[in-house]
Order: C-alpha cells, then structure tokens, then sequence
C-alpha cells in the first residue's frame, strides 16, 4: 500500500527546502585535485563586511542509533566581494575531512546549509588608516582577499594594495592569479573600482615546493629583504603600513611574530590597530 501523502500543485512548483538554511549550488569549479571553489544563491537578508565568514555545510550522516542527522557546518570565508548577487567560497579538499570529502562532490543545483550570521576580524574596521595595506595568505587562506581585493573600499582607503600569495605547488595559485587577472581586466571591476584605483594592486605569489618564477615561503621573504626588494618598498613600519594575515596556524603565528617586531599591534573591531590574523579554514 502506498501511504505516502500525493503531491500537491503548490509543491510542485515550490519544493519544500530540505535542508535548513538552504542555498542553492549554483556554479562549482575545481581548480587542482585539492582545491575548488564554488557559488551558492544568497539569502536576501544577507548583510556582510568584505572579509567575514559564515558556517556552511551538509547535513552529517545519520546516527547509527538514533537515525537523526545533525548539520556538519566548518567556518569559511565568502571570497565574494559583499556587493555580489551570489556568495563565493574557496575550500580545501580532505578525503578524510568530515566535511570537505562530502562537500568536493556538491554540483549546480544541490542544496548546502548557510547560516546568515557574517562575522570575523578582517575588516577594514579593525584597522587604523595608513598608506599601505598588505594581505599575506597561505593556500585557501586568500579567500577573504578574493573579496576584500574586489571592494573599492579597500583602494579609497590606501595608495598601495599589496596581496602575497604562497603555496605549496604553482596550481594551486592558478585561484588567485585568475582572481587578480579578472580584477584588472572585468569591465564590471573595472568601472566600479576605477583604472587610477586598481594601479595600486601590486600581486606577489610565491611557491615552496614547486618550481615557480618566484620562490620561498613569505616569512623568509620578508626576513632576508627579499620581498622589499622585489616590490620597491619599505620595510613594513607601524606609521604607514596595515596588513590581514590568513593562512595555516603556524604561518599566522610566524607572520605575527615578523610584524610585531616592525612594531605593528594586533587590531580587533572594537579597538582598531595595525594588524589582523584569521586562520583559514583547514578540515
Ligand atoms: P612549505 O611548503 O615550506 O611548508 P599548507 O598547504 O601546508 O597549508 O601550506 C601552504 C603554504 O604555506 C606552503 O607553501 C607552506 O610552505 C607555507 N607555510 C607553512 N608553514 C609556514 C610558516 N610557518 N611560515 C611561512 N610559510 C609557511
């Protein structure tokens, strides 16, 4: 006997969401066999500050005694600019990670859950004004940059905007390189941001592992001079320079400890100052 209840007309037309806070898959692109990238449709509410992130995910597998499944949700930068129709996001692929190995497989259309609450410390409101701001990341860790790069704000409040960008094999730059590329030649970009303003984006990419035009891990770079020499700079210095930080654990800590000795001072949104440091995403 067949029990379930027939489906009505409205149904057919408007399918019930069957995930909480659902958004709908909406592009997905896979860039190196451990990184993609993907949009989702974005709530209408949806307010957020260049740089933030938002837990997303899918529902985790059923409880083996119960049968209830619980959301699965990881913290993950909206590498799209805050302007944007959609959200972007840029993730890491672990086969064993609890989220990424399911979440690699998403495709259009899909359902993932989005909880609306946009929050994180690397926003231009945790930083004092100066005349350089320098994003430094490692891996996914240039997601928030993917949006902070695409906000005119960023080129209104600074005559330079420098982004490094260091991994381990040239592939996995490929995201980023696109990201500055599109940045420079997008009509749309172009026009909102302004050809004078987007002259101050100077883009730094750097491998460790894999034989690239430029070569080393950043903190070393920075250390042994390299890095001002090749850009035409100054060393960094508390009176001119802001910098975002954004990369695995260990980076953070060894970035934090070369700007501190510059005399930069760790800045939070309730008491602005030099600089800011989020981990990125690693599951
Ligand atoms: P390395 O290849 O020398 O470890 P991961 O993929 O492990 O998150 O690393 C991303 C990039 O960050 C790699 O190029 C890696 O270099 C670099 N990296 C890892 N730890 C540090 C650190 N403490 N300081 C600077 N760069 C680092």
């Amino acid at each position: 006997m067949n029990d379930q209840a027939p489906v009505t007309e409205a149904q057919k037309i408007r399918p019930v969401p069957t995930l909480p806070d659902a958004q709908t898959v909406t592009e997905v692109k896979h860039w190196t066999d451990r990184l993609f990238s993907f949009r989702v449709t974005r709530p209408a509410s949806l307010r957020f500050r260049s740089g933030e992130f938002v837990m997303i995910g899918l529902m985790g597998d059923p409880d083996p005694k119960t049968g209830k499944q619980k959301p699965l949700l990881r913290a993950y930068s909206i590498a799209s600019p805050s302007w944007d129709e959609e959200l972007e996001f840029y993730s890491i692929k672990v086969q064993d990670g609890p989220l990424t190995s399911k979440l690699q497989h998403i495709q259009p259309g899909d359902e993932i859950i989005l909880r609306p609450k946009p929050v994180g410390t690397l926003v231009h409101d945790a930083l004092l004004p100066g005349k350089r701001v320098w994003f430094f990341a490692t891996g996914t860790g240039i997601a928030p940059f993917a949006s902070l790069l695409r906000d005119p704000q960023t080129y209104e409040d600074y005559e330079e905007v420098i982004i490094t960008h260091t991994c381990r094999e040239a592939g996995e730059l490929q995201y980023g390189a696109e990201l500055i590329e599109n940045i420079k030649s997008d009509e749309l970009l172009r026009e909102l941001i302004g050809d004078e303003n987007l002259a101050k984006l100077r883009y730094y990419p750097t491998t460790t592992r894999e034989e690239s035009p430029k070569m080393g891990r950043i903190t070393d770079l920075i250390r042994s001079g390299e890095l001002y020499k090749d850009l035409g700079v100054e060393p960094l210095s508390p009176e001119t320079d802001r910098a975002m930080i954004c990369g695995n654990l260990a980076f953070n800590l060894e970035l934090k400890e070369l700007l501190e000795e510059a005399g930069l001072e760790e800045g939070a949104n309730s008491d602005p100052k030099h600089y800011v440091v989020e981990k990125a995403f690693l599951d």
